[in-house]
């Protein structure tokens, strides 16, 4: 028998959340860029897949060196997105329909073009100074060791002050000194800016690097991306800052908080994220299951490995249970489509919908990415020149001078972040849809003729409508919510299949991660003639003794109700 535990529920842990990167969503004016009166526009839409909320990448304003990961006022709308009131007419349309609204916050840097860093930049006595990592430099050589996470160098000097600020990020993106206490009364005050308008949340933006180890020392390691990451990737005072923020403000709302965690492990997140008085965040995106094709990050790129991607869920599940509570993606602006990477581009359909199937049945609060839920793919550009995310440019260098040319461009398209910020595919018109503008502000995919939302809509069988018949089964199902895990076959190199329990109901998740076809018993106290099938991606599931052949990327999953 499988252990079970109570589990308290919450609103946070029961809902689905559906990711907007507005750039890329819908646009409502014709300029050729998303805004929120396209989203405004289809928040039916949204609404219709079964989500209940919307998480939105920054909408702030921003010169938009990172998208709007750099901004330059927390408190206003980019213009080219629309207006407060047209934030207001979003926020109010999406609590209408039952859908909470959860902003991104972005802490750990500012733009450069923020207030506060173009007053930081006047002088060692200016009150903003400190607001930031300013630091002179060692003779030639720059303050530390330290890479940006977008590779090159973390310092960028500063002539009129003749010192150098910290970035981990983009040269455009520069630290903000979380140690001083007035820069962390700005972050209180912006959470509650918009705590107060209505917003149900927050995705905190790599929130565990804003506490830097003091005195910054350089790292005894080198990487061309990152080096130095172990003196900020789980800081001296980061307990104390997510309390600071929990406490002070978080606490006195009914909000959810999801904090971006690279590098993060189970023992570590457990320390955050784990119930009772000293919890600090309600749950973490983690990286580790998106490492199954790579060292750490896309880039390093390696070949899938099921055996790997399996050994992190199964971690991560039972590791949380009835101690703290998973986020579950699978696809986000930073990562490359998922069909591309762990499913296959043949099967497109079959395994877009065990991707689905495979993570939204786990123990945990699902986010689905825009284009995710009609299996859009990654596209490949001819040039370089075509691309224009930051850290897609700077590794592409990295790579041209480790590897050559042609292998960089590979690695281009396998790994760039553009992969996933290509406009979303409405129909087979012009532009896909998105726009009535001439050009979209970014490159359509060319497969937009045949993957769009209007196809996918006429088709019952489509992704997009499995992702609806998934996302309601979980809803009508507390088992998929709230039950225990267990992993069997885990040796499978082809197979991942998991079991999930509440009192007397049980789940059994069936998934063939091949192009083959592979014979499957059932684990004991599976007895398959007494279930239901409650969801398949296959016609004719038929049973053979006390299991099954599946056929190429099927996924099976069977219901036992008590
Ligand atoms: C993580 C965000 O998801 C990514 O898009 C951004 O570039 C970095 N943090 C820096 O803000």
């Amino acid at each position: 028998m499988v252990q079970q535990q109570e589990i308290k529920r919450a609103w946070y842990k029961e809902m689905a959340v559906y990711q907007v990167w507005p750039r890329s969503f819908k646009d409502g004016n014709g300029d050729g860029i998303g805004d929120l009166k396209g989203v405004l526009e289809k928040l039916d839409y949204i609404k219709s897949l079964g989500v209940d909320a919307i998480w939105f990448s920054p909408l702030y304003v921003s010169p938009q060196k990172d998208y709007g990961y750099d901004i330059a006022d927390y408190r206003n709308i980019q213009p080219e997105y629309g207006t407060l009131d047209d934030f207001r007419a979003v926020l109010e349309g999406a609590h209408a329909r039952g859908m909470r609204v959860i902003m991104d916050l972005v802490v750990n840097h500012t733009s450069d073009q923020h207030q506060w860093f173009l007053e930081s930049k006047k002088g060692d006595d200016n009150p903003y100074h400190d607001y930031y990592f300013w630091r002179k430099g060692k003779g030639k050589r720059r303050p530390n060791n330290w890479m940006s996470t977008f590779a090159g160098p973390a310092w960028e000097y500063d002539e009129g002050l003749d010192e150098y600020y910290l970035h981990l990020f983009a040269v455009e993106q520069p630290d903000l000194n979380m140690d001083n206490p007035k820069v962390r009364e700005e972050v209180k005050d912006i959470m509650r800016y918009w705590l107060d308008m209505g917003v149900d949340g927050f995705r905190e933006d790599v929130i565990t690097f804003i506490s830097k180890k003091e005195g910054l020392p350089s790292s005894p390691y080198y990487f061309p991306v990152g080096t130095g990451i172990e003196n900020y990737m789980h800081g001296p005072h980061l307990d104390e800052y997510l309390m600071e923020f929990k406490n002070d403000v978080l606490s006195h709302y009914d909000c959810m908080t999801v904090g971006e965690a690279p590098m993060m492990t189970t023992k570590k997140a457990l320390h955050h994220i784990a119930e009772g008085p000293d919890q600090q965040l309600n749950m973490m995106f983690h990286f580790e299951h998106m490492s199954a094709d790579c060292m750490f990050f896309s880039w390093l790129h390696t070949k899938f490995s099921l055996k790997k991607l399996k050994k992190v869920y199964t971690r991560w599940q039972k590791d949380l249970y009835g101690k703290a509570w998973n986020a579950l993606y699978i696809e986000n602006h930073d990562q490359p489509r998922i069909v591309n990477r762990y499913g296959s581009v043949q099967y497109r359909k079959e395994s877009a919908k065990l991707l689905a199937t495979m993570y939204i049945c786990q123990s945990g609060t699902p986010f689905i990415y825009q284009g995710q839920e009609i299996g859009m793919l990654n596209l490949a550009l001819d040039s370089i020149d075509d691309y224009v995310d930051v850290s897609t440019l700077n590794n592409y260098q990295v790579a041209k001078k480790l590897l050559g040319e042609k292998k960089a461009m590979e690695l281009v398209h396998y790994a760039s972040r553009d992969n996933a910020r290509t406009p979303v595919q409405w129909s087979a018109e012009k532009n896909a849809g998105f726009t009535t503008a001439e050009n979209a502000w970014f490159h359509v995919n060319p497969n937009y003729t045949e993957i769009n939302v209007e196809e996918a809509e006429k088709d019952p069988d489509s992704i997009l409508n499995y992702y609806r018949r998934l996302l309601k089964f979980r809803k009508e199902h507390d088992v998929v919510i709230y039950g225990a895990y267990e992993e069997y076959n885990a040796d499978s190199d082809k197979l991942y299949v998991y079991g999930r329990f509440l009192g007397d109901t049980k789940l059994l998740v069936v998934n063939n991660f091949s192009d083959d076809n592979v014979s499957f018993t059932a684990p004991q106290d599976f007895d398959l003639a007494s279930g239901k099938l409650a969801l398949s991606n296959y016609e004719k599931c038929g049973t053979l003794g006390n299991g099954f052949a599946l056929r190429p990327w099927e996924t099976r999953v069977y219901l036992w109700e008590a």
